[in-house]
């Protein structure tokens, strides 16, 4: 088992591929602002992702659908302040990324408020967008299995991928967004074997949430991390590492050690 100490250096784009041939698992976190960027960067976290939970955790809404392309904005530039070592990445929120033009405008937004790499969801039409965004010196990290984005259509937040067509149907759309040119991939919600499955398969690093031991990184959302009561059902890969590091500063070391030495997350928050 690999266990590393935080990076030396600033993270940069072609360092996340190096790190998945090295071993070296990702720490990532969601921020919404610079006084918790400033705290995860000093603990050592990896990637820290301006996602468009914001619109639940930090707006209070039911789903990410009303977040804006400027609210992401918005809380780019502050988190952007508050870094000095971490990668930055920030979400597309939904319909921003609806066309490849769509999405170059609000990319070019998010990389000038600070961001190295925006998120979007899904594969399909967006294998199109991904590849004009790189195109284009946006880099891009895709997002598959449970796509909040995707709430109505899938009818709730569902563990993705348990048959084996649906499974199969990730596999191939995780290697479409590799070959798109997406450089990281987040894996939400998806049975521990599928997720091993697809993170062995590509060359590109696997950011799990909800998705298994196995992945070359780990992503939770801040809040959740916290323990706090964001109003919404606790999602059984959610772990509170507040009570474990004792303090906000030791919570965030705490959260990057177990990923980095593959304590976190074990089978108690993962699908089997
Ligand atoms: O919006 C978000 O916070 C995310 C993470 C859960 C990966 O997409």
């Amino acid at each position: 088992m690999y266990s590393g100490t935080p990076n030396e250096k600033p993270w940069t784009v072609p360092a996340l591929a190096q790190a998945k041939r090295d071993g070296r698992r990702l720490a990532m976190l969601t921020c919404y602002d610079a006084g918790f960027a400033r705290t995860m960067d000093a603990a050592g976290v990896d990637l820290v992702l301006v996602g468009d939970s914001l619109g639940m955790v930090v707006q209070g809404h039911d789903s990410t659908l009303p977040v804006t392309t400027a609210d992401v904005t918005y809380h780019t530039a502050c988190v952007a302040r508050g870094l000095e070592k971490a990668l930055l990445i920030a979400d597309l929120p939904f319909a921003a990324d609806a066309t490849p033009e769509r999405a170059l405008d609000a990319s070019i937004g998010l990389l000038q408020a600070g961001a190295a790499m925006v998120k979007l969801e899904g594969a399909g039409h967006k294998l199109e967008v991904i590849r004009f965004l790189v195109e284009r010196e946006i880099p891009v990290c895709a997002h598959l299995g449970l796509t909040p984005q995707s709430v109505l259509r899938l009818g709730g937040y569902k563990v993705q991928g348990r048959d084996e067509a649906a499974a199969q149907r990730l596999r191939e759309d995780a290697r479409a967004v590799q070959d798109a040119g997406a450089t990281l991939l987040v894996l939400e919600c998806v049975p521990t074997p599928v997720a091993a499955a697809i993170t062995s398969d590509l060359h590109i690093p696997t950011i799990g949430i909800g998705a298994g031991p196995q992945c070359d990184g780990q992503v939770l959302v801040l809040h959740d991390l916290l323990g706090l009561n964001s109003g919404h059902r606790r999602p059984r890969f959610v772990k509170d590492f507040l009570a474990e590091g004792g303090s906000v500063a030791g919570a965030f070391a705490a959260y990057a050690q177990a990923v980095r030495d593959g304590s976190f997350p074990d089978a108690e928050h993962s699908y089997a």
